[in-house]
Formats: C-alpha cells, sequence, structure tokens
C-alpha cells in the first residue's frame, strides 16, 4: 500500500491529474520534514524521483506539441525527413471560397500559369545521400541510383502537387492531350484515380479544421455561398521551396538502369 495514498483520491485520475497531485504533494516539505523518521526520508527521496520523472513527461510532451513557432502537430514517431528541420510555419487564412478571384496556379490556362506551375513543380527531384535514406527508412533493395551517385528522390509535398497538376492536365485535357488512343485513356484513368486516392489520404491526414458557413449573394441564386474567415496554421510554402531549389536536380534525371541479372540477384 502506497504510504502516499490520499482517502480523498478518487480512483479514476487521469494522468495529467495524477500528475497535478504529485507536484502540489511535493509543495508542502515542511510538513513531512516535521515527522522526522527514516520512512520520511524515503519518502522524500521517491517523491523527488517522482517530481523528476514528472518534469520530464511534461518537457518531452511540450517539445514533441511545440517545438518553435504555431506548430500544435507533434512529431513524435514521424520519419526523419531532412526538410522537416527547415519548415518554417504561419497561419494563413487562404480558403479559395470566392470563385471570381485566381491564383497564378488557377483559372483558364496560359502560357504564364503554365510557367506558375512549371516554377512551383521545378524541384520536384532532389539528390538524396545514402545516409538521408538510412535515416527516412528507405529500403535499399533495388533502389534507383542517380548516374555519377547518388539517389533520386521526392517529398510527399512534391509527389501531391505532381498528382494535382495532372488533375489539371486532364481537366484541360484538349490542349495538353489532344486526341488520346484508348490506350491512353485507360493509362490516364488508371494514373489520376491514383492520383485521387493519394490527395484523399494527404486531406484526411491533414484533418483541416477550419469552420466555414454559408451566405447568400444572391437573393435568386439556389445555393448560398461558401464563406470561411478560419486562420490556420500552414507550413511557409517558401521554406519548403528554398530548400528544394537548394537540393534540385533535373525534372528529368538520368537514372543508372540495373541488368535483368542484378535485379534478380
Ligand atoms: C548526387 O550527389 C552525389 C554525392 O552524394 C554526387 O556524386 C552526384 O554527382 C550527384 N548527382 C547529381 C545528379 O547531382
Amino acid at each position: 500500500m502506497n504510504h502516499y495514498e490520499d482517502p480523498s483520491r478518487s480512483a479514476s485520475l487521469s494522468d495529467d491529474e495524477e500528475s497535478q497531485r504529485l507536484i502540489e504533494k511535493h509543495d508542502q516539505p515542511v510538513k513531512l520534514h516535521s515527522r522526522g523518521s527514516s520512512i520520511v526520508t524515503c519518502k522524500r527521496v521517491y517523491m523527488v524521483l517522482l517530481h523528476g520523472i514528472v518534469l520530464i513527461l511534461v518537457v518531452t510532451l511540450c517539445m514533441g506539441i511545440d517545438s518553435k513557432g504555431p506548430n500544435p502537430r507533434p512529431t513524435k514517431g514521424a520519419s526523419w525527413s531532412p526538410v522537416r528541420e527547415h519548415i518554417e510555419h504561419e497561419l494563413n487564412a487562404g480558403h479559395a471560397t470566392d470563385h471570381h478571384k485566381y491564383s497564378q496556379y488557377s483559372g483558364w490556362p496560359s502560357p504564364k500559369q503554365d510557367e506558375a506551375w512549371d516554377d512551383l513543380m521545378r524541384p520536384v527531384y532532389f539528390n538524396a545521400t545514402r545516409d538521408e535514406l538510412e535515416k527516412a527508412g528507405e529500403s535499399f533493395e533495388n533502389i534507383a541510383e542517380l548516374e555519377g551517385g547518388g539517389y533520386p528522390a521526392s517529398l510527399g509535398v512534391y509527389h501531391e502537387l505532381h498528382c494535382l497538376r495532372q488533375l489539371r492536365f486532364w481537366l484541360w485535357k484538349d490542349r495538353y492531350y489532344g486526341d488520346l488512343t484508348e490506350a491512353q485513356d485507360d493509362y490516364f484513368h488508371g494514373h489520376l484515380d491514383h492520383c485521387i486516392e493519394t490527395l484523399r489520404l494527404t486531406i484526411m491526414c491533414n484533418g483541416n479544421p477550419a469552420v466555414y458557413s454559408f451566405y447568400w449573394d444572391d437573393p435568386a441564386a439556389d445555393h448560398p455561398a461558401t464563406q470561411s474567415n478560419s486562420e490556420n496554421v500552414c507550413a511557409k510554402w517558401e521554406s519548403i521551396e528554398n530548400w528544394g531549389y537548394e537540393r534540385r536536380i533535373s525534372t528529368d534525371p538520368d537514372i543508372v538502369r540495373p541488368s535483368m541479372d542484378e535485379m534478380m540477384q
């Protein structure tokens, strides 16, 4: 039986409440002192140890939740990534609810818009070192290598942007693809379905908590329009892009093709 059992304490304390109790108890050293027995000394050592453990737990928790800036997303257990330490965060209230407002990436396609997408996608590949891929937990079985050394690699965010761009090409397929054969059409259906799946996983993983409401912008309309003033904590795109541009290689890199024999080994 624990000497510190408090009779008023309910049996269903959560871990947090438990920690608070321990801190409160330790904040009363005078009472413990006045008893002056060896049991009390043991109790004090025990309390100091417990206090230390609680402190370490609290600090670890805080570090995982908020290391620098507004980043409430815990990263504990997430795989290492070379870009992670470079990502800064910011509050962002962009929602694209105004259907008459376009960004450089949206609206009717134009050479200028194509150029913006080209600039966005330019750092899609980087040259990873073996050490980086090991730290990221990648498998080296039949891994693709660059001509001249290093490994072609990409980031999740670029895979997702690639998927978005493929969907955009499909939306304007008369412009980007012209007439497609049945085989090409089949290929695109397979690829774009995979793209939708990629984006679904990311969207659900991110779980955007922004609140949206609806308002009437036109009393004759069938439906109200969407609005949102929610601020979200977002990656500062510039911080990712700067890293990408520093590490980028060609968007069509030369990759070593192994012989059949090597693949079978
Ligand atoms: C990739 O990096 C390696 C060093 O890790 C270097 O030898 C190689 O030339 C680089 N390849 C490219 C395409 O930048």
